[in-house]
């Protein structure tokens, strides 16, 4: 099927479960903020639903969706261009989740790496809902007929799942009537890694705060980290290869490069030779540049939960009007019998 015959329309979601981060920023929020900016269709979505496969205190889960929605506005995404939506708030998600239970394979879902490994070894005794979380991510893409879809790395096979759903779907039941979704996995900080480890993903459950930055961290805490960053004793090459071998290095230079909107190579054209003595304190003072206008307008936002949850409801009155034909017509095409006019 081709993919152009539906008109571009861009979705992407952020799970409300704590502790937004660089990496979320960089590999996802920022990216957000640049399809917007180009005039595309776009939906932003807190996930609750997909939060909840793991334990969430009911407290902690209400103040992190409306702390990720602050953050989403904060980073420059405006409610009046793209549709900001709490993904409990729009039904269609849930509702064409089942649907595409029933088109998923048992081993489709066996192999998802993302379910291996949070559900450790204690797979028995995770929840089913874990296990089904791709569907429902599927869903949530499709429901919109989405064609295009910013995330970072960690979620290229989910979104190689929605194709296939997709595509089984189509041709289960003979039609062209959803899009093969493209993933747009792009620029410099795709997987932004641990300050502690480079060979590990920056992430809100590392149980060392000192391993990410935090998108509620103050100025001082930002430059701190950065100063307190691994890295080995080598000077800073001045082409790409030569961080071969070095994830801490490379890792510093992708954040740079990202938060600067500049190549690696143009960075390390500027930076190559210094050591890393001379270049923390420049990348601090990029990070606490770019970084803490949008922690004080967080922390801004947070004083006035109602206008947060205005632009929820507000959102998802939007998003129905998508989702709800879709799903319609969905139905129709499964042969569900549909409601008559009384
Ligand atoms: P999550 O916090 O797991 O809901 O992830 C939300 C978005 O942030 C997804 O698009 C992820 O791919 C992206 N993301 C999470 N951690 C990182 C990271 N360390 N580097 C780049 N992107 C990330
Ligand atoms: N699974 C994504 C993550 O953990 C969050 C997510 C849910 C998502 N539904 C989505 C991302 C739909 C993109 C599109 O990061």
């Amino acid at each position: 099927m081709s993919e152009t015959s539906f008109t571009p329309r861009v979705f992407s979601g952020i799970q409300p479960s704590g502790n937004l981060h660089l990496g979320n920023y960089l590999g996802a929020l920022k990216r957000f903020v640049d399809w917007q900016d180009r005039d595309v269709e776009s939906i932003f979505c807190m996930v609750d639903l997909h939060a909840i496969t793991v334990w969430q205190d009911p407290v902690d889960l209400k103040k992190s969706t409306r702390e990720l929605c602050a953050g989403f506005i904060a980073s420059g995404l405006d409610p009046e261009k793209s549709i900001l939506i709490n993904q409990s708030q729009v039904p269609e998600h849930a509702q064409l989740a089942w649907v595409f239970n029933c088109v998923a394979r048992m081993g489709w879902m066996q192999r998802m790496t993302q379910f291996k490994d949070k559900a450790g070894k204690n797979a028995q005794n995770a929840s089913l809902g874990l296990f089904a979380y791709p569907a429902l991510m599927a869903a949530d893409i499709l429901t919109y007929h989405a064609t295009h879809v910013p995330v970072g790395e960690d979620q290229k096979q989910h979104l190689e799942l929605t194709r296939d759903i997709a595509t089984k779907f189509n041709h289960d039941y003979g039609v062209e009537f959803f899009p093969v979704t493209e993933p747009v996995i792009e620029g410099a900080a795709t997987r932004v890694m641990s300050l502690r480890d480079g060979s590990k993903k920056m992430s809100k459950s590392d149980p060392s705060d000192a391993s990410r930055i935090n998108l509620t961290d103050d100025a001082d805490t930002i430059a701190k980290k950065i100063r307190k960053a691994k890295t080995d004793p080598e000077a800073l090459p001045s082409e790409a290869e030569g961080l071969e071998g070095r994830p801490e290095a490379r890792n510093l230079i992708n954040i740079y490069a990202a938060m600067n909107n500049q190549s690696v190579d143009e960075v390390l054209a500027d930076v190559g030779g210094k050591q890393f003595s001379e270049f923390k304190p420049m990348l601090a003072e990029l990070a606490v540049a770019k970084m803490s206008p949008i922690t004080t307008e967080m922390a801004r936002l947070m004083e006035h939960q109602d206008e947060i949850d205005k632009i929820l409801s507000r959102g998802s009155e939007r998003a129905r009007a998508i989702t709800a034909p879709i799903l319609r017509k969905t139905y129709e095409i499964m042969g569900m019998v549909p409601p008559v006019e009384m």
